[in-house]
């Protein structure tokens, strides 16, 4: 069912990519090492995909970038500001020409009347801080990325209205995988990760602050991953557990944002489970001035999940990614006592096993409206696949058109049912590395000419999807065919 065609007055249209996983240029003019950098050597040696040193070549194509941006007619563009290109050393001498870098790009795109949107933090804390202390293992990176915070705020602030302060929180907490993004160390420790969960809230507080304190009409946001967890069946314990699930993925994160509160079913197992963490005097005020300082949910979409009641005795296990490329290669998720994945045989999935459901996009918009009464905006959806690069230079990708279609009709709907929507921001602008499948897997409006074993010119086509989004902005969402 559609209840309306229309997507509001001055909604804006781009898309979205993220620094590490873009720029490349990772050693170049002043640019020290971040913890990506190093993740994805690690990746390159072990898998054969592609590391971040060259990566899309951003760095060096921007221009041309924002000019295919322009041309698709985009109003807003999503992008991250790569901490270790502006602060090499995470604090201290900044880096002029990665601070310049990224005037040049804001005035590049504000020239084409394309609104920034940018991203503090990216998975990619700098090197330097990693190790000093940890990283996100220690408590001083709080102070660090409030200094950090105010040093591009004070830069760019003038220019960019726009910021989330960290990409996908609850990811960072909950996925262990190849690219744990916390610190370097390959083990999951659980309650390492909720006390780093702490500081991140803590983090995020003191930047939110400093958005509204330094940034004239700054609106302050996070992007989450959101995914809604559906029952296996209808049988009670089936029901808790996605219960659980929605609290323990969803809302802890949502709650300490926008509430300025942690969620009470998620502490006490925490709590019972001896995960809990250390609440410091005048940590929870902190929390609480940020959530005030909330002014957006960053929305991150690409699929729904589906939960059962736990097996007595099942460990702890965290999802993992598809980093083959066949269906079917997924491990999912056990929360011992709460809850655990399995596969939802009512709906479909992408080749890397990410279950396609746009009408879990509508579901999350809707719940999180009735909930929290927050505007929100899209920050990333898309559909990640082999693309073929024709012998004409063509790039054929019905199944991303079909895919984003789908997505805009469930925004639609959302919209009719009262979302307050700011912007649609689908991932990604152009191809990029994956986080888990190197450059094959592409997401991108864009295809850039590179594999994971030969970098060639990176040079930029235009897919079919270029040419179908474009006029899906031409029309503002109207004309979806
Ligand atoms: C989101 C991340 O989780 O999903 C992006 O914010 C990422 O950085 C995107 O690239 C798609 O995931 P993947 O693993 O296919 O790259």
């Amino acid at each position: 069912m559609e209840y309306v065609n229309s997507f509001p007055e001055g909604f804006l249209w781009g898309a979205a990519t993220s620094a590490y996983q873009c720029e490349g240029a990772a050693a170049e003019d002043g640019k020290k090492d971040n913890q990506q950098d190093v993740i994805n050597r690690e990746i390159h040696d072990e898998y054969g995909y592609a590391d971040a040193s060259v990566a899309s070549d951003h760095y060096h194509h921007y221009k041309e970038d924002v000019a295919l941006m322009a041309e698709m007619g985009f109003t807003s563009y999503r992008f991250s500001i790569n901490w270790a290109r502006v602060l090499p050393d995470g604090v201290g001498e900044p880096n002029p020409k990665g601070v310049e870098f990224y005037h040049n790009l804001i005035d590049e795109l504000r020239a084409h009347g394309i609104e920034p949107v940018v991203t503090m933090w990216h998975y990619d804390l700098p090197m330097a801080l990693v190790n000093k202390y940890g990283g996100w293992a220690s408590r001083q990176i709080i102070d660090d990325f409030a200094y950090y915070a105010r040093f591009i705020l004070t830069e760019y602030g003038s220019k960019v209205k726009y910021w989330l302060t960290i990409n996908e929180q609850s990811i960072v907490v909950n996925y262990i995988d190849r690219k744990n993004k916390i610190s370097m160390e390959d083990k999951f420790n659980p309650k390492f990760r909720y006390q780093a969960n702490h500081y991140m809230n803590l983090a995020h507080a003191k930047a939110a602050i400093l958005v509204h304190e330094l940034v004239p009409g700054g609106q302050c946001g996070a992007a989450l991953d959101m995914a809604p967890y559906y029952p296996h069946t209808c049988a009670p314990a089936d029901v808790m557990a996605a219960k659980n699930a929605n609290a323990f993925k969803n809302y802890f994160y949502m709650d300490a944002y926008i509430r300025g509160e942690y969620t009470e079913s998620v502490m006490a197992y925490l709590k019972r489970q001896g995960l809990d963490f250390e609440i410091l005097p005048g940590d929870m005020e902190l929390i609480k001035k940020g959530s005030e300082c909330f002014d957006f949910l960053g929305i991150n979409y690409y699929q729904s999940g589906c939960v059962k009641a736990p097996t007595p005795g099942a460990s702890r296990r965290s999802k993992e990614n598809n980093k083959i490329g066949k269906g079917g290669h997924v491990t999912y998720e056990v929360q011992p006592d709460l809850f655990e994945g399995c596969k939802n045989e009512n709906i479909g999935e992408t080749d890397f096993s990410m279950p396609i459901d746009p009408m879990g996009l509508q579901y999350v918009l809707e719940d999180i409206n009735d909930r929290y009464h927050i505007p929100m905006m899209i920050c990333e959806n898309g559909f990640g696949a082999y693309d073929v690069l024709e012998k004409d230079g063509s790039i054929h990708d019905p199944y991303r058109i079909a895919y984003i279609r789908a997505h805009l009709k469930a925004m639609k709907n959302a919209i009719a049912n009262g979302v307050k929507l700011i912007a649609y921001n689908p991932w990604s602008a152009f191809d990029l590395l994956s986080t888990s499948n190197g450059i094959a897997k592409r997401y991108g409006f864009i295809y850039v000419d590179r594999t994971d074993d030969d970098v060639k010119e990176c040079k930029r086509y235009r897919k079919d999807s270029f040419y179908w989004y474009k006029n899906v902005i031409a029309t503002n969402g109207k004309n979806l065919e």
